[in-house]
């Protein structure tokens, strides 16, 4: 079992990376205070998707709604020579992103080695522009901002605490006029929903889009309900203009 990317398969395999080493992205970024909870927070992720990794893709299918359309929508209004997916898990989102956008370069950064081991060898044929980084997402991955879409797909509902670094880091790493496209769990009106999906490490309160809309104003936002109005999901894709936003 493997808790983190080892060193010898980040070298051995193109395109794989693991921090402190600094992406080509620009100069090295200052390292931000990280708390006791938030160190806690992160190692139980790790353990959680060390025992998921190898069952991720055949158990999480039927109810992560709206990942393909959110790929279909962003490949209808752009094309992004750099893309990153935050919380890229085992690459499914990457594949499509790669086929879509057949001349970007593709960078997958995650919390998980174990996800990135699985993600790794199904990007195998995307490897000459592939970019994979094992960290937690509290800073950009560059220095300057250099991604023109950033993509989140049922990942910022599981930083708790940190979803809010996340979207400053994201507005950091887009280009100006780059897009952030996120697809997430919105809210649930069962009570003991939420707390099975807390038990999963899923926060499941609609705080996401009001503070997505707020950081980035130029967007389009749709909530759609899933199985049966159980919970619901949202699909939002906004702009990055300095000066718009917190
Ligand atoms: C539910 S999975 C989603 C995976 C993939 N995006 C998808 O749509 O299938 C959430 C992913 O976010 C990662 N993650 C959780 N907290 C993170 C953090 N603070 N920084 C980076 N990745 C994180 C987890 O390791 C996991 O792979």
């Amino acid at each position: 079992m493997i808790s983190r990317l080892p060193q010898e398969l980040a070298g051995l395999v193109p395109g794989c990376r693991q921090r402190p080493e600094p992406l080509p992205l620009g100069g090295p970024v200052s390292q931000p205070f990280v708390n006791a909870v938030q160190q806690e927070q992160r190692r139980t992720i790790e353990r959680y998707y060390r025992l998921h990794a190898g069952i991720y893709d055949l158990t999480r299918w039927t109810f992560l709604l709206g990942r393909e359309a959110l790929v279909r929508g962003t490949a209808a209004s752009s094309a992004p020579a750099r893309i990153l997916e935050v919380g890229c898990g085992t690459g499914k989102n990457l594949v499509h992103l790669g086929r879509q956008f057949p001349q970007a370069g593709l960078w997958g950064l995650d919390l998980s080695g174990d996800m990135l081991v699985v993600a790794q060898k199904k990007l195998q044929k995307f490897a000459p522009r592939l970019n994979l980084v094992q960290a937690a997402y509290d800073r950009p991955v560059g220095a300057e901002p250099s991604f023109d879409l950033v993509v989140f797909s049922y990942a910022l509902s599981m930083f708790n605490p940190g979803w809010e670094e996340a979207l400053a880091a994201a507005s950091r790493d887009l280009a100006e006029g780059g897009a952030i496209a996120v697809v997430d769990f919105h809210d649930s009106g069962s009570s003991l929903f939420k707390r099975w999906m807390g038990l999963n490490h899923v926060r499941l309160d609609g705080h996401l889009l009001p503070g997505l809309k707020s950081r980035f104003p130029s967007h389009r936002a749709t909530i759609r309900p899933a199985f049966g109005g159980l919970w619901s999901y949202f699909r939002f894709v906004g702009l990055n203009f300095s000066g718009e936003g917190g």
